[in-house]
């Protein structure tokens, strides 16, 4: 090329979730079948979608209006439904304005940050969900700064080291935080978003909470949206259907924005959301028209109480499972469908193995070079086993060594197969 047509930020962007799948494939290829634990689509895992949904998108199919574009921030019936619940569940005002819908979140992250001021980082959580921490890394060109949720305080957040970075850096302007935690499963203690939030405001600095995962806290959780502790410090909770219906290939989520009229620089980004949005004229349609329908339907809230109760009880079952390891660092999901159990330091080395066919050892000894040592132990758990997991360090930007696994599995007697098998294996590649 004449010039060089590679962004600076291009090697920031990696999701190591899905990158897993190309060396499970080449195991797959060598006759093992893969236990796909790497990807949160419940749909995928085999949980069914209630007829009773699928009815109301059938109908919405059969709907000629579902067919054409959509007004950019959204329809208005699915935008007045969000608005309403938004008032009248956690007490605050917004207007239909205050939400804008996206082709799902990843959708919305990429245009959170690819519109922020090339200078102003957000902060965000360690672990941290690639989609936010990769996309923030690469609009700043710049690694992303993030705070530790602590594996030996329960996950709860570093309020400590998240002061201290905010301190010694000014260009930080907001603060993420992912609220039912994808990777850790952690939810937010009301008091800790209260004190968040009095961070923010200190320092005048805006609020990120992603709630893709808020309508599938457990319970007993105390989860609580941003929206209900907010005040008036300025901020942006983000929400969608993939988890929830769950329907992931809709590709629908919106963002909600808070105290737009409480900061003139806060409120002109809010509008160059809009003014990104506009210039690909809208979000899909289709669900949109669903949601509200869907939502507000009296079987919707105990339906995810059944799916939550599932999840809570496999979580439950894990922790009995794996605690088992002196080595491991597991705490019990509060919501969303995902555990990460962590590694003490010292206990991976780089010649620990599993037995694994000479077949296999070739697909993954490539990677094995220059991996870090929770990549080596997920490596040789796919090979040995079909297990297909994501290492904490590479997959969730973290500088600890642990795992991420799924509570999506439905078949309750394989579940438990399936975190027995990953407890025996870390036994024997400890003791290799
Ligand atoms: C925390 C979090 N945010 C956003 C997303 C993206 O969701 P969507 O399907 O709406 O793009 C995911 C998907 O796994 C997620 O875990």
């Amino acid at each position: 090329m004449r010039t060089d047509i590679v962004h600076p930020g291009a090697d920031k962007l990696r999701y190591e979730i899905r990158r897993i799948v190309e060396v499970a494939k080449s195991v797959q290829a060598l006759g093992t079948p893969i236990i796909w634990e790497n990807i949160g689509d419940p749909v995928a895992k085999g949980e069914q979608v209630p007829e009773w949904i699928k009815e109301y998108v059938k109908n919405a199919a059969s709907e000629n209006a579902s067919f054409g574009y959509s007004p950019t921030q959204g329809l208005d019936v699915a935008r007045d439904y969000i608005r309403d619940e938004r008032n009248l569940e956690d007490g605050i005002n917004i207007t239909s304005d205050d939400i804008l819908f996206f082709n799902g979140l990843g959708d919305a992250i990429s245009t959170l940050y690819g519109n922020l001021h090339p200078k102003a980082r957000v902060i965000g959580p360690n672990p941290a969900y690639p989609t936010h921490s990769s996309a923030e890394a690469a609009h700043a060109d710049s690694a992303h700064i993030t705070y530790k949720l602590d594996p030996a305080n329960g996950w709860k957040p570093d309020l400590e080291d998240l002061r201290t970075k905010i301190e010694a850096n000014p260009d930080i302007a907001g603060i993420l935080i992912i609220n039912p935690d994808n990777p850790t499963g952690f939810v937010y203690p009301e008091e800790t978003l209260r004190e968040m939030v009095a961070i923010a405001k200190e320092h005048n600095l805006f609020m990120i909470s992603d709630e893709i995962y808020s309508n599938l806290a457990y319970a007993g959780s105390g989860m609580k949206k941003l929206a209900s502790v907010i005040g008036d410090v300025p901020g942006i909770a983000m929400r969608g259907i993939s988890k929830e219906f769950p329907w992931p290939g809709a590709r629908c989520g919106w963002v909600e924005f808070y105290n737009r009229d409480k900061d003139d620089s806060f409120d002109r980004y809010a509008r160059s959301l809009l003014d990104s949005k506009m210039l690909e004229v809208c979000s899909t349609t289709l669900p949109q028209a669903v949601l509200p329908r869907v939502m507000g339907d009296s079987r919707y809230y105990p339906y995810l109480d059944d799916r939550v109760a599932n999840y809570a009880r496999k979580s439950a079952k894990a922790v009995e499972i794996l605690s088992s390891i002196p080595e491991l660092v597991i705490h019990p999901a509060q919501g969303a469908f995902y555990m990460t159990a962590v590694f003490a330091e010292g206990s991976l080395t780089d010649t620990q193995t599993l037995s694994v066919t000479p077949e296999a050892e070739a697909v993954i000894n490539p990677h094995l070079a220059d991996a870090r040592p929770d990549q080596r132990f997920v490596y040789y758990l796919l090979a040995s086993t079909g297990i297909c997991i994501v290492p904490l360090s590479l997959g969730f930007n973290s500088d600890l060594n642990g795992f991420r696994f799924t509570l999506l599995e439905s078949d309750e007697g394989k579940f438990e197969q399936i975190v027995s098998t990953i407890r025996d294996s870390i036994q024997t590649y400890l003791a290799s």
